[in-house]
C-alpha cells in the first residue's frame, strides 16, 4: 500500500466533513455536526499558527486525519484518526512515526510531543507504545463518554532524544 501525508486544504472541506461525520468515532466525544465542521474551517482552526492537518493517504485515497495541535506553545499534541475500513492495517503506526519526525524537524525548539486517549482505546494505546512513546500519566474517571460514563484518561510522550538515538526513557513513577 502507498501511503503519504497531504496538507489539508480548505478546498477538502467537504472531505473533511464526509469523513469526520459519515462513520463512528467511538473514542471521540459524540457525533460532529456538518456546519460546525465547515464552521472551524472557515475560522482557521484546521490550518493556522496552533493547528496543522494532515490527510493520511493510502493509495490516493482519504483514508485518515492527523490534527496537529498546540504548535507554539511548546509542546505539541495531536489527534490522530484512521477510517473505519481502514483501521488495523498498519496506518495508525505509520501516520505517528510520520507526525513525529514531521514535528521535531518543523519545530526544533520543542523537547517533547504528547498524545492522551481513553484507557480502553487499546488500538491507540499499542500504537503509542510501538512508536518508542512513553505512558506518563493516568487520570481516573476523567473522560466522560457521550453516554456518561466515566473512563480512566491516560497520557504518552516521546521525547525528542529518544526520538533520536531511538532509546526509550523510563518515567521514575516510585520517586515517593
Ligand atoms: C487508534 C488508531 C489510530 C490505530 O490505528 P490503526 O491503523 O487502526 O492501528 P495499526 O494497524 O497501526 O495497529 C497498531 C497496533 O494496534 C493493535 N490493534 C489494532 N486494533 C486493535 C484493537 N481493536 N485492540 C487491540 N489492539 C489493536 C494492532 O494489533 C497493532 O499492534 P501490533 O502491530 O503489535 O499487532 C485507529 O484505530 C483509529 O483511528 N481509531 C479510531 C479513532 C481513535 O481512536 N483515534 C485515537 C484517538 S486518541
Amino acid at each position: 500500500m502507498r501511503i503519504e501525508f497531504a496538507r489539508f486544504s480548505p478546498d477538502d472541506t467537504d472531505l473533511l466533513v464526509d469523513f469526520l461525520t459519515g462513520q463512528e468515532w467511538p473514542f471521540h466525544a459524540g457525533t460532529q455536526d456538518p456546519d460546525a465542521v465547515k464552521s472551524r474551517v472557515a475560522d482557521g482552526l484546521y490550518d493556522n499558527a496552533e493547528f496543522r492537518t494532515f490527510w493520511v493517504l493510502a493509495d490516493g485515497e482519504h483514508a485518515g486525519l492527523i490534527k496537529l495541535m498546540d504548535l507554539t506553545d511548546g509542546t505539541p499534541m495531536f489527534d490522530l484518526r484512521i477510517g473505519q475500513e481502514w483501521r488495523g492495517r498498519g496506518l495508525g503506526t505509520k501516520a505517528v512515526a510520520w507526525l513525529t519526525g514531521y514535528l521535531f524537524a518543523e519545530l526544533p525548539d520543542i523537547n517533547r510531543i504528547e498524545g492522551n486517549t481513553r484507557q480502553d482505546n487499546r488500538a491507540m494505546r499499542a500504537v503509542f507504545r510501538k512508536s518508542g512513546y512513553v505512558k506518563e500519566s493516568h487520570y481516573r474517571e476523567a473522560w466522560p463518554d457521550p453516554d456518561g460514563k466515566l473512563h480512566d484518561s491516560v497520557g504518552y510522550a516521546i521525547l525528542r532524544r529518544d526520538w533520536l538515538s531511538g532509546t526509550v526513557t523510563p518515567v521514575d513513577l516510585h520517586d515517593e
